[in-house]
């Protein structure tokens, strides 16, 4: 599993706080960053089994911005997650003639890679502050909180 990141990339556009939650991108030279809540849905064509996840943007903003935008290079505007070519499947893609999963290229299913994302640095977040917590079990101090990786708490009950 890949390790969290604090170490930020070096910026060759502008950074501004958007005005609103809108998540516009403010121009080439500068780009707006939603600091509060962005809902993440499935492409309109999917029928959603589960409610819509409400995602604190602004909660991450301590982690480098690489370790969710992993092929952004800080000189253009951040695109979406499911930009085409990204992870921009509806399914796990198949082989073809055949009903085997392309495992290579499941990825590109934004089911997988939102769940990969989120719940793996979530998790993988964990077991760091476990074992934080084991070393020093004599100190008295605060723990790093990390996020949710059970289902309900991302997909509310409806
Ligand atoms: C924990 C993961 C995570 C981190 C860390 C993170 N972001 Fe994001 N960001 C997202 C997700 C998910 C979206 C929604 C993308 C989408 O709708 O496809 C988003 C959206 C955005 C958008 C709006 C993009 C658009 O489509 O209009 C901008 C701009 C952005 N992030 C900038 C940043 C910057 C700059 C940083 C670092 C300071 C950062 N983000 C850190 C996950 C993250
Ligand atoms: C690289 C690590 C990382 C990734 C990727 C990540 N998170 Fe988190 N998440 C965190 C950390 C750390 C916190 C704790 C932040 C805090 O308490 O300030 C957190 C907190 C949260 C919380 C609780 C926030 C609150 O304010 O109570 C939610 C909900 C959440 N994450 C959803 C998501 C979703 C949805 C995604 C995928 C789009 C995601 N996270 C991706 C590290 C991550
Ligand atoms: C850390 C947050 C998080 C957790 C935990 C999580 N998911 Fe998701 N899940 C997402 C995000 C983000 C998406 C993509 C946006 C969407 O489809 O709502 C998604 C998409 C889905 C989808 C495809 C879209 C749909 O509604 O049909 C299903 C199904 C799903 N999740 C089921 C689950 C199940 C079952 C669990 C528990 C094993 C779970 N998720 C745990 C964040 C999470």
């Amino acid at each position: 599993m890949r390790s969290v990141s604090y170490v930020g990339v070096v910026l060759l556009i502008g950074i501004v706080a958007c005005a609103s939650l809108g998540i516009a991108v403010a121009g080439e030279e500068e780009m707006c960053v939603p600091l509060g809540m962005i809902e993440l849905q499935p492409p309109d064509s999917v029928e959603a089994r589960r409610v819509e996840v409400a995602f604190p943007h602004g909660s991450h903003m301590g982690l480098a911005c690489k370790n969710c935008h992993h092929t952004w290079e800080g000189a253009a505007p951040v695109t979406g997650c499911m930009t085409s070519g990204c992870h921009d499947l509806e399914s796990l893609p198949r082989k073809a003639d055949s009903h085997t999963v392309d495992k290579a290229q499941a990825f590109r299913y934004y089911k997988n890679a939102y769940h990969g994302q989120c719940i793996g640095c979530h998790k993988t977040m964990k077991i760091e502050i476990q074992e934080m917590a084991n070393t020093l079990a004599s100190i008295d101090g605060k723990l790093p909180t990390t996020g949710p990786t059970g289902c309900i708490e991302c997909h509310p009950k409806e």
